[in-house]
């Protein structure tokens, strides 16, 4: 099983590109089941998800060709995939397949919109929190469904005719359970209007792919969506948004490590809080025609208290590479999360490297320390794991982080980028 060596020490210079995101790409993926029409989506990262959501799709009938050119030539391995689901040969998704990512649960939606039935296992993903799918279901029943749960299965079924439009206000903001109603909404009869919808970009991407292939969505990015229904939808060619959760890992890395990187082929409008938090912390940032540069020199880190939230709040995604910044901080700092009640577990690892932090409920208190030391630690979750690796660049000596597999879920060549900018990072396999 690979590990991923850091030899903490070095600061970072140069240049780092953003891939397309992960949660805008699968999304993406995923409508490209409610037309018989191929959709081409540009800009797609390569990463074990999107592999594994490949599959997922050819299950239910979707052709796939994948055009591997690198976008350019040496910095980005960014591919062009052409989705067509001419016939669905199923309407189930199983649990072999569902158990292992949250995110395909969310085939339910153009399943039952296009089928009218689907029957799709119940779902897996990071063990962060009990994750339940009761807000799709309530959703989905807003649009007419009946839906049952049975063995480990949600069994849903459209009225004769299809999906009706409906009126459903969330009582909880969620990313994937928007991304379904209006994807399911998009070929119901009538109009759907969405309340307290999920505001993040990877919503807005999805609603603005939709629209490219014939959908009528309005009010996407305000937490009131709007969906008129059509009777079917095209192919289209969409640019898969750049990764904001990648944007603020790697700017949290220069925080840590020190240095000048510019991160390219991003946009700071898509983590403005996350930049701000960083920006109090003692890093100079500023936006280029490109992307965004991120300097930090000579200075301390400052100690920042930050409490996670729906966008445009501070995002939960990028927490724990929050905390492995705060835990050199030359203070005390408080970080609150509130999406996932079970995200706490790069704490323990954290702690390994010598840092101070202390848990009481959802809140994590850290006590800034002047030097951490390199140990082997374990990854726990996708954006955890990447916790380890900023700490790491800080710390004194070599940090192993062991089960990189959940950081390859997520983060395209991360070690080849951070050894561009001068960082002793490299992958070893066992
Ligand atoms: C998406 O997950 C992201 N995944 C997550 O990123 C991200 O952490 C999360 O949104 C929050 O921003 C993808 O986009 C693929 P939610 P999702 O539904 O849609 C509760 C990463 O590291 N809830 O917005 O699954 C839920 O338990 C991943 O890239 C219900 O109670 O998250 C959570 O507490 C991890 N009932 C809260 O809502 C439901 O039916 C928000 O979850 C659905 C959700």
């Amino acid at each position: 099983m690979d590990r991923i060596r850091i030899v903490g020490g070095n600061e970072l210079h140069g240049v780092i590109p953003i891939s397309g995101a992960k949660n805008a790409a699968l999304p993406l993926m995923i409508a490209s089941l409610l037309t018989d029409d191929t959709l081409t989506l540009e800009n797609v990262p390569h990463l074990a998800d999107v592999e594994q959501l490949i599959r997922i799709l050819g299950n239910h009938g979707a052709d796939i060709s994948v055009n591997g050119r690198r976008e350019r030539q040496g910095e980005s391995y960014a591919r062009t995939i052409h989705f067509t689901s001419r016939n669905i040969v199923s309407t189930t998704a199983p649990y072999e397949l569902v158990s292992k990512m949250r995110a395909s649960f969310w085939v339910i939606g153009p399943l039952l919109a296009r089928e009218g039935k689907a029957r799709v296992s119940l779902p897996g993903g990071c063990a962060i929190g009990t994750r339940p799918v009761d807000l799709f279901i309530e959703g989905l029943t807003a649009l007419g469904a009946e839906i049952e749960i049975d063995g480990g299965y949600v069994n849903a079924k459209a009225p004769e005719g299809g999906l009706v439009g409906g009126r459903y206000v969330f009582p909880k903001v969620s990313v994937g359970a928007t991304h379904v109603l209006m994807m399911a909404a998009t070929l119901a009869n009538g109009t759907t209007v969405i309340g307290n919808a999920a505001r993040e970009p990877e919503v807005a991407d999805l609603a603005r792919c939709l629209n490219a292939m014939g959908a009528r969505i309005s009010g996407h990015g305000t937490s009131t969506i709007t969906i008129e229904g059509v009777r079917s939808l095209s192919g289209a060619r969409h640019r898969v948004l750049p990764d904001r959760i990648e944007t603020g890992t790697y700017a949290m890395a220069v925080a840590m490590a020190g240095g000048d990187v510019i991160l390219e082929d991003t946009e700071a409008s898509l983590l403005d809080t996350a930049l701000e938090a960083i920006r109090r912390a003692g890093a100079e940032i500023s936006e280029t025609n490109s992307g965004i540069r991120i300097v930090r020199n000579g200075c301390g880190i400052r100690p920042v208290d930050i409490v996670t939230d729906p966008f445009p709040g501070f995002p939960t995604d990028l927490q724990a590479q929050f905390m492995g910044l705060m835990t050199k901080s030359t203070g005390v700092s408080h970080i609150t999360e509130t999406i996932f009640e079970n995200r706490f577990m790069h704490v323990q690892e954290l702690a390994r490297l010598g840092a101070k932090i202390s848990l009481s409920g959802q809140t994590a208190k850290i006590e800034g320390v002047s030097r951490l030391k390199g140990a082997p630690v374990m990854a726990t979750d996708l954006r955890a794991s990447v916790s380890l690796v900023i700490a790491g660049l800080a710390a004194e000596g070599e940090t192993m982080v062991s089960r990189v597999y959940h950081l390859d879920r997520g983060f395209e060549r991360l070690e080849e980028k951070l050894t561009r900018c001068g960082a002793h990072v490299e992958r070893v396999s066992d």
